[in-house]
């Protein structure tokens, strides 16, 4: 039902559509009807995006001059279907084809990476005796990264599709800790801070996955401080939500912030704002957090900054 559709409340029954669509959130539909031209015998069609109630939906809008035998106006008929599904079972079956261009890209320097460490390791193992247990370390980690992430692109280059998920109980908090240390020795400049309230419980997660949402919206982050002037943060929070049953987990910088319009889009696929940027992160951690059955938004509330906070049921 229209009425469902776009949340219109009370009798419509001979209501003109400038009253009907009186909000201003249907100014496009109300628009599109009225550039309408008394004459015009054929139906007009228009795709659109409006926010209702917060939640974007995509809209097609039909419309046409009803007249009497006489040819005298007596109205507009207009319908409207929801496609906000449809819509994203086209943007999930696009993914298919992107999975496969990365994968592509992505595979090619992996060998001579792998190689170039293996190397390495062989020349110098030997010869360096300050802080060779370093040494080692950082390079079998270069080593199993790249085997993790080929083996990732051969699952994505097979099926074109997200790897399997394979859950295992872990600590949720603990991952994002690690991860965020990781990041603060390689951003010196950048103030990191990671709290954990409570007692957090054990989730059932795929681990590898889970990094990929860590590093994804810290790396968005990394880019929205850099975007400005003033001294950069970055916060991770973990909580444990017992009334809502979720654990909730939140990255949040003092960048350049998402505008309001935003807060839905940046989780379609290929939206973004940044230069060269794909648009590609936040649709997996999306793809990601669904699967396991959780939810992620950027939260409107905050003032300065983004908030991207995801939730897992716990
Ligand atoms: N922390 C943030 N602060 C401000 N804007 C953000 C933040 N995170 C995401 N965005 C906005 O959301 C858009 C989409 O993010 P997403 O991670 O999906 O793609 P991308 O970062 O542009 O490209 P990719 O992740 O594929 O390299 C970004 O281009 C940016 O405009
Ligand atoms: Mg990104």
């Amino acid at each position: 039902m229209a009425k469902d559709i776009l949340d219109v409340t009370g009798n419509l029954e001979r209501l003109s559509y400038r009253d009907v669509f009186s909000r201003s959130e249907y100014d496009v539909i109300r628009k599109s009807i009225g550039a309408l031209k008394p004459d015009f015998k054929e139906i007009t069609e228009k795709n659109v995006s409006i926010t209702i109630g917060g939640a974007r939906k995509e809209l097609i809008v039909r419309a046409a001059i009803l007249k009497t035998a006489q040819r005298e106006y007596q109205g507009v008929v207009i319908t409207i279907d929801d496609i906000t599904d449809i819509k994203r079972m086209q943007q999930i079956m696009a993914w298919g084809e992107v999975a496969r261009k990365v994968a592509h890209e992505i595979k090619n320097p992996l060998t001579p990476i792998n190689l170039s460490a293996q190397r390495l390791k062989k020349k110098f193992f030997g010869q360096i005796s300050d802080e060779a247990q370093v040494f080692e370390e950082c390079v079998e980690t270069i080593i199993s990264e790249v085997e993790i992430i080929r083996q990732l692109v051969d699952e994505f280059y097979r099926f074109a599709r997200m790897p399997e998920t394979k859950r295992e109980e872990g600590d949720i908090a603990d991952l994002g800790k690690q991860i965020l240390g990781n990041y603060r020795e390689l951003y010196p400049d950048i103030d990191f801070t990671f709290t954990v309230s409570g007692e957090v419980p054990k989730l059932n997660f795929d681990l590898a996955k889970l990094k990929r949402v860590f590093v994804n919206l810290l790396e968005n982050s990394l880019w929205a401080v850099k975007q400005n002037e003033s001294e950069a943060k970055v916060y991770l929070s973990v909580e444990h939500d017992r009334d809502g049953g979720v654990v909730k987990v939140m990255v949040e910088d003092n960048g350049i912030g998402v505008s309001d319009e935003d807060h839905e889009r940046i989780f379609d696929l290929y939206y973004s704002r940044k230069e060269g940027g794909k648009g590609l992160g936040l649709s997996i951690v999306k793809a990601i957090i669904d699967e396991h059955g959780g939810k992620v938004y950027s939260d409107k509330g905050i003032e300065k900054g983004a908030r991207i906070i995801f939730e897992l049921p716990a």
